[in-house]
């Protein structure tokens, strides 16, 4: 009984926690950016992508993006990304990897930081070098293809 007591006592003190971290969250990012953090449908490495990149950010935070063209080889079918960074880091990769998608290569490379921004509702001043490290590692995937070309070409 008294184990009883003491089990339900840890799991109101967990959920309070739980609470006020959530609540913590909501008052530092849009609920875009949580939601693009917490269901990530983008995430994950490709077998013999059409091109890739990794990059590291200013912070020490990975991120890794992989690109699957069309029949055309113009057009982007899929993208998805791994990062090892923080939660926002997750919702800009899922982002601009939606963004990228039925995107040409040439329309892609002109996603703006600021768009990807945008798209997630706003994000604090500290975490605005993750869409930075998203855009990048999504034009350095798009150049590693670019290259694939050219070589292909020679
Ligand atoms: Fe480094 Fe977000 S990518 S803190």
């Amino acid at each position: 009984m008294e184990h009883q007591q003491e089990v339900s006592d840890f799991d109101r003190v967990v959920a309070d926690i739980q609470k006020q971290v959530e609540e913590q969250e909501r008052t530092l990012f849009s609920a875009k950016v949580i939601e693009q953090a917490r269901y990530p449908v983008n995430v994950g490495r490709m077998d013999d992508p059409d091109g890739h990149a990794i990059l590291w950010g200013s912070c020490g935070d990975m991120m890794e993006i992989y690109l699957r063209l069309n029949g055309s080889g113009k057009t982007i079918e899929k993208a998805t990304f791994v990062t090892n960074g923080c939660g926002p880091s997750v919702a800009c990769g899922n982002m601009i990897a939606t963004m990228a998608q039925e995107k040409t290569l040439e329309a892609a490379t002109q996603i703006e930081p600021e768009d990807l921004i945008a798209a997630l509702d706003g994000l604090p001043p500290e975490h605005v070098h993750c869409a930075y490290l998203a855009v990048d590692t999504l034009r350095e995937a798009i150049a590693h293809r670019r290259m694939m070309d050219e070589t292909d070409e020679v």
